[in-house]
């Protein structure tokens, strides 16, 4: 598919997603509908979907080891290994799992090939993908710490690491905001950097052009998402204030199951959660799903302990074998009528 339909789609897509709230709630008062009816269903379709994804994916048949090897595995004991690239055991993996889901070290060890042509020759080299890898980490751990931020508004007693991660993250404390001349609550930093590396992400995918060549609205859809998911969540800290105290009460009786509507509260903050709506409920349909699918990946959940685990296939079945004993058995006395040689001689009485 062309690139600039592919973007298209997916900023009409978007648009869409922001105009339903916007003129359900703004228009025709659909408070009920946008504030608990579809919230519940994508909550639902969210967590079904995964739980249904995850039983299929961990029904798929890994009969042989397949992990990736990134460096020396272990055989004597003179020789060094690599424990984490190339595990032996369960705590090499528990290590190697860690680093791949907190800090992504395979995408962080990622190369991508580049061609350079000068004074007529090609050249070939390995670019090490830094921006990538840093974009991708940033905007992970950003979207993670907004999320645990976001407990001070789902449970009555805000917790404690709410305060720790607000006060960490927040030490902007820019109190004017230069384009505006508003005081506004400190920045956070997670805000910044979410926006940026996803902007970086997407930006990416357009100017790269192989990256241009193999994206799809279904790459392209989930990052505009995620950027109007935070520009909408900007927007209601920084510049449209709405009234805390109610959304908070929206939030904890949703979580007890006693929803309540809110009420004189903007359409912003239905938009924002609406568009989370969206995602949540486009989650388990998506590529997002790498999100469950990085723990089932036999590549790096596996040891390496081939040489010296036997490892059988628990689908062998037994086989109906013909040994050559029993086939010399079978044919002997024709075989020695042949001439043919035979281990076993025929008895004379
Ligand atoms: C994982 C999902 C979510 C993401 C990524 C997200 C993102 C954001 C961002 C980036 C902000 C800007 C300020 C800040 O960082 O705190 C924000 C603010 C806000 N979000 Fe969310 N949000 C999410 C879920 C929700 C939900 C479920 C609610 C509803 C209860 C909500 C309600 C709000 C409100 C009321 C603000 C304004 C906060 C303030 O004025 O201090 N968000 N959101």
């Amino acid at each position: 598919m062309n690139f600039i339909l592919s973007v298209i789609i997916s900023l009409i897509a978007v648009v869409v997603v922001i105009l339903i709230p916007w003129v359900g709630v703004g228009a025709f008062d659909l408070r009920v509908l946008f504030g608990i009816v579809i919230p519940y269903a994508a909550i639902s379709i969210f967590i079904v979907g995964i739980v249904v994804k995850v039983l299929d994916w961990g029904r798929s048949p890994v009969p042989f080891r397949i992990p990736t090897t990134a460096g020396q595995e272990w055989s004597f004991p003179w020789i060094k290994t690599n424990p984490v690239d190339n595990p032996k055991g369960k705590g090499g993996v528990i290590v190697r799992m860690l680093f791949e889901v907190l800090l992504f070290r395979s995408l962080f060890r990622n190369t991508r090939l580049e061609y350079t042509f000068k004074d007529g020759t090609a050249k070939i080299d390995h670019e090490w993908e830094k921006w990538l890898w840093l974009a991708a980490l940033l905007f992970h751990w950003s979207f993670l710490v907004i999320f645990l931020r976001h407990f001070r508004f789902f449970v009555q007693q805000i917790p404690g690491f709410v305060h720790l991660l607000e006060s960490l993250d927040g030490f902007l404390q820019l109190g004017v905001l230069p384009v505006t001349g508003f005081g506004v609550p400190d920045v956070y930093l997670t805000d910044l950097l979410l926006l940026i590396a996803i902007a970086y992400l997407f930006i990416r995918r357009l100017y790269i052009p192989h990256m241009r060549f193999i994206s799809l609205p279904a790459d392209y859809f989930p990052l505009l998402l995620i950027f109007s998911l935070g520009i909408s969540g900007v927007l209601m800290r920084y510049f449209i204030r709405v009234d805390i105290t109610v959304v908070k009460e929206f939030a904890v009786g949703f979580f007890k199951f006693s929803p309540k509507a809110p009420e004189g509260i903007g359409v912003i903050f239905y938009i924002h959660l609406f568009i989370l709506c969206v995602l949540i409920a486009y989650f388990p349909f998506s590529k997002l799903m790498h999100f469950a699918g990085v723990f089932l990946s036999p590549t790096r959940n596996l040891s390496n302990n081939n040489r010296f685990v036997r490892h059988v296939n628990p689908w062998d079945y037994p086989v109906k074998t013909h040994t050559y004993e029993e086939y010399e058995d079978e044919f002997r006395e024709k075989m020695v009528e042949a001439g043919l040689p035979v281990d076993k001689q025929i008895e004379t009485t």
